[in-house]
């Protein structure tokens, strides 16, 4: 009489989402595990997980087991996957037992790399899993009307991945998929602090400054932050002061990638729909896109509006939640 439960999943390098029509978000936390490295036992996940990264006792690991937007860690995965279904089981009630799960891939997913998040969802008792592309979902979670003729210009940059996309009648004319994203701009700050005070900083911190004190490359007032690590000369705790400048400058990288894969995109867009991206420009998602000055540099780069999607970080869980509706215009079944 009544049909499965539907639930749509971001399984996301840095977050992973759950989202069901009739509760909107149900779950958000950081894609992280903490185990028990002799039992294998999952210990903590998400948040308090995350807290855990780099201040651990040796008998246990915080680790993230989704790594440039696919499973570096299969069982570590499975393990993840089972503990969110038990507490979405328990939010939502045992009408969950055993949903029809839809979850979104990067563009640039291997048919092995599917595979194995296809199972690793079936793993924890889902009836029917289907995928659907990251940024199809991210396009339809941002109220995009994905399947009309019009030209719709999705770019998402998240932890692991970043994917420019432009779709068009429920699907994807053209995409790109960068195999970067919000994690290695964290990256190109602990190195930055490395070689130029001998400063060794964790990925918290690391993202911390990002977030308050990393900027695209646009004029801005310059910001300093007191940080701590440990002097890789010493092996003492130590204090620095660090600028947004030079943070903006450690990004450049990152983002003149980021920057390449939305020309390349464009370039690749068929004439009859580039008019349509004069007109309406580009929807930003993903938490990268967040970065202070981005949505403005990418105006000023591109030179077409640039707009932020509604909810930048849910837009992705949601469009997979709703794809169904959509699902035999855009989407693969996998059995
Ligand atoms: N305000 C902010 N400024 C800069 N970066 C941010 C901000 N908020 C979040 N981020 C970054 O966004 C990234 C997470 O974004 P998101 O949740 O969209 O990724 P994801 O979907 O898990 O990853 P992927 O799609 O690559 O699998 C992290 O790197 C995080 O540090
Ligand atoms: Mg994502």
């Amino acid at each position: 009489m009544f049909g499965n439960t539907t639930i749509g999943i971001d399984l996301g390098t840095a977050n992973i989402l759950v989202y069901n029509k009739s509760n909107g978000i149900i779950l958000n936390e950081p894609s992280v595990v903490a185990m028990d490295i002799h039992t294998k036992s999952v210990l903590a996940i998400g948040q308090e997980a995350k807290e855990m990264i780099g201040k651990t006792p040796t008998n246990i690991i915080a680790v993230r087991p989704l790594k440039d937007g696919v499973i570096a860690d299969f069982d570590i995965t499975t393990g993840l996957l089972r503990e969110i279904m038990r507490r979405v089981t328990g939010i939502v009630g045992s009408s969950v037992k055993r949903p029809n799960v839809v979850v979104c891939v990067p563009t640039g997913a291997t048919s092995v790399e599917r595979r194995a998040i296809s199972d690793a969802v079936k793993s924890m008792g889902a009836k029917d899993v289907t995928l659907i592309e990251e940024p199809v979902a991210a396009a339809i979670g941002a109220d995009l009307p994905v399947d009309e003729p019009i030209a719709n210009v999705i770019v998402d940059i998240g932890g692991g991945t970043s994917e420019i996309a432009i779709i068009s009648y429920g699907g994807i004319v053209t995409s790109t998929s960068v195999r970067t994203g919000g994690d290695h701009m964290d990256d190109e700050i602990i190195q930055h602090i490395r070689k130029n005070y001998n400063l060794l900083v964790g990925e918290a911190t690391a993202e911390r400054i990002k977030m308050e004190l990393g900027y695209a490359p646009i004029p801005h007032t310059e910001a300093t932050l007191d940080i701590r690590g440990r002097d890789l000369l010493t092996g003492l705790p130590m204090t620095i002061t660090i600028t947004s400048t030079e943070i903006q400058k450690a990004l450049e990288e990152t983002l003149g990638r980021i920057l390449e894969a939305v020309r390349v995109t464009l370039e690749q867009c068929p004439a009859e729909l580039s008019g349509d991206i004069v007109d309406r420009g580009i929807i930003l998602t993903g938490g990268g896109s967040l970065l202070h000055g981005f949505q403005e540099w990418l105006v000023h780069q591109i030179d077409v509006p640039v707009h932020m999607a509604p909810n930048p970080l849910e837009s992705v869980a949601i469009g997979t939640g709703m794809s169904l509706e959509y699902i035999d215009k855009i989407s693969k079944k996998i059995n």
